[in-house]
């Protein structure tokens, strides 16, 4: 790392990417100090970092950030010089039930975090650094052509992507108003080992493993840009350390697939995998109504991170899909864990008008 900062609060560490930025940074920065602050909703889970909680720059606060009094307990306890901040409500279909949840997390929370070191930095900014993490999802939807740039204008049109729009608005007005020291990244759809199964890629993999149709929203004709979320780490990890304050950076795959291409490639490889006759996993295909809102297409210009910071992914779709479908594979008990409890409820719930 490249900046002098050296104790660095990680919010959402036991979510998904969160967990794969704190054991990138946690192993790749011995003398500095990691501290997870996680709440641990349904979707976090600290058995995804249990490999790296023993190790002595790593800590773990369980805390909720929609709470000031524990925010301002933490930053006076560790004196963090950096936050990088990836807690959040993350599921679409999950905002569109309950908008709220969204604001309270996403936009209070975010505004907590910011001012939670903005009391503790005062007007010292020097060697301090506010990295929130964001989605493409804030640029709404693209038509057949064109790529989300920097410079495109917010359009969002879930309550998820205009909760995330309005946190990086705050984030962006204490850069403007205050001169905190900040960045802000827009990544596209991350893929990969530990994602909680109400995600595509997941969720089809645990449904094709139990011989469960497969709901494709609408003609599934919807386009996402996938990105292996450890090239999401290791772009976040260059951010941290060498981007430029008061900037964003568009962070993307390269790698435009509609859902139903996507979801054959997925059938055809976890028939392979399971020893399963070709074509069998293509049978539970359910075209399903479709999600209200729904964002046609996502597709990111990364040449901004390409050019000035040099990241570019270093993991092929193919590749990186079959390594996420072994490793889902291989941890059975993970996967239990996560869907035998409430996560039932839930599906029931979500997919009871689509199945
Ligand atoms: P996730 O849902 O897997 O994890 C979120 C984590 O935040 C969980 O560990 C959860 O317990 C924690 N959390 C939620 N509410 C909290 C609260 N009030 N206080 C403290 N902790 C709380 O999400 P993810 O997919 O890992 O996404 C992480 C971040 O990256 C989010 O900000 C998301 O908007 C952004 N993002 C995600 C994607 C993607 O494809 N998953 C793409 C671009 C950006
Ligand atoms: P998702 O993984 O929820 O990510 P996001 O909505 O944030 O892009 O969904 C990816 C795409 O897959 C999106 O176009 C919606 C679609 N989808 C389905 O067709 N069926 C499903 O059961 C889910 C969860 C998503």
């Amino acid at each position: 790392m490249e900046r002098n900062i050296n104790t660095i609060l990680v919010t959402g560490g036991a979510g998904f990417i969160g967990s794969h930025v704190l054991r990138l940074l946690v192993n790749k920065y011995p003398k500095k100090q990691f501290v997870n602050l996680d709440t641990l909703t349904y979707a976090g889970n600290l058995e995804n970092i249990k490999d790296i909680a023993s190790l002595p720059n790593y800590h773990f606060e369980k805390a909720d950030i929609r709470d000031v009094a524990e925010l301002g307990k933490l930053f006076d306890k560790y004196q963090f010089d950096g936050v990088i901040h990836l807690a959040a409500e993350s599921h679409v279909d999950r905002s569109i039930e309950n908008p709220l949840a969204f604001v309270e997390t996403n936009v209070i929370g975010t505004v907590n975090l910011l001012n939670a070191a903005k009391n503790l930095w005062k007007d010292d900014f020097s060697n301090k650094l506010f990295y929130h993490i964001s989605t493409d999802e804030v640029y709404g939807s693209l038509g057949k052509t064109g790529l989300f740039t920097e410079e495109t204008a917010y359009d969002p049109h879930s309550p998820y992507s205009a909760s995330k729009a309005a946190s990086d608005h705050f984030v962006r007005s204490y850069f403007d108003t205050y001169d905190m020291p900040t960045i802000i990244s827009n990544c596209s759809n991350n893929y990969g080992p530990n994602q909680f199964p109400e995600k595509l890629i997941p969720l089809f993999i645990n449904n094709i493993k139990n011989n469960k149709s497969l709901p494709v929203y609408g003609d599934g004709q919807y386009t996402r840009d996938w990105l292996y979320v450890i090239d999401h780490a290791r772009a976040i990890d260059l951010i941290f350390s060498k981007g430029e304050l008061g900037e964003t950076y568009n962070i993307g795959g390269f790698n435009e697939y509609t859902n139903i291409d996507l979801i054959h490639l997925l059938c055809d490889l976890m028939d392979k995998k399971l020893g399963r006759e070709k074509g069998s996993s293509r049978k539970l295909i359910k075209f399903v109504k479709d999600r209200p809102g729904h964002d046609k297409r996502y597709a990111i210009d990364a040449q901004k991170i390409n050019k000035e910071l040099g990241w570019k992914p270093s993991v092929n779709f193919e590749q990186g899909l079959s390594e996420t479908l072994d490793w889902y594979l291989a941890n059975e008990t993970w996967l239990h864990n996560i869907t035998s409890g409430s996560y039932k409820d839930y599906y029931k719930e979500m997919y009871k008008e689509r199945t």
